[in-house]
C-alpha cells in the first residue's frame, strides 16, 4: 500500500535544525509527516537513522522519504543498502525533480552542512512535485531492481 500522502523524515544529529525545517515547511503543504528523530542533540550514528526511514518507505508505510545528515551522503549510503530503497542526495533543484521523473526515487537525502536551508526547501518541494515519467526509465529501474536479486549478474 503506496498511496499515502505520509513522508518520513530522519536524519543525524548534524541535522535536526534541517529537518524540522523540512518537516514544518511539507507539513504546511498538507504532506503528513513522520518525524522519527532523533530530537536530541548528542551524537548518534547515521546508518541507523536512513535504515529506519527507508524499512518506512520499503514497507509501503510511508510513500517517500527525506533524511539528512551532515553531507547527505553517509545516510544515503544506509538508506540504499534497504531493497526497494532508492535514494540520491541533492544539492539543486535539477537533480532533485531528476531523480522523481527518470529514476523513480523514493527518497531524497540532503547533506545541512552542504545545502542552506532555503535551498534544501526548493530542493524538497521540487522533489515531492515530480512525478516517474514510466516509459524507457521503467526498464531502466527494472535493472536496477534485478540487482538486488542477483548481485552477480553480468556486466555489459
Ligand atoms: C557526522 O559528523 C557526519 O559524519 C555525518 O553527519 C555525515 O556527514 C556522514 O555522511
Amino acid at each position: 500500500m503506496t498511496a499515502n500522502n505520509r513522508i518520513v523524515l530522519s536524519s543525524d544529529h548534524a541535522a535536526i535544525a534541517l529537518r524540522q525545517a523540512i518537516a514544518a515547511h511539507i507539513a504546511s503543504l498538507g504532506w503528513e509527516v513522520v518525524d522519527i528523530g532523533p530530537t536530541t542533540p548528542e551524537s548518534t550514528h547515521y546508518p541507523k537513522h536512513g535504515q529506519a526511514a527507508a524499512r518506512r518507505v520499503a514497507s509501503g508505510d510511508c510513500r517517500l522519504g527525506i533524511i539528512c545528515c551532515g553531507t547527505g551522503q553517509g545516510i544515503m549510503m544506509a538508506a540504499n543498502k534497504v531493497k526497494g530503497i532508492r535514494c540520491g542526495v541533492c544539492a539543486d533543484t535539477f537533480s532533485a525533480r531528476m531523480i522523481r521523473q527518470h529514476n523513480n526515487a523514493n527518497m531524497l537525502s540532503i547533506g545541512a552542512r552542504v545545502t542552506g536551508e532555503g535551498l534544501a526547501l526548493e530542493i524538497v518541494e521540487a522533489f515531492l512535485s515530480a512525478e516517474f515519467e514510466g516509459g524507457r526509465h521503467a526498464m531502466r529501474v527494472d535493472m536496477i531492481e534485478a540487482v538486488e536479486e542477483k548481485p552477480q549478474a553480468e556486466s555489459v
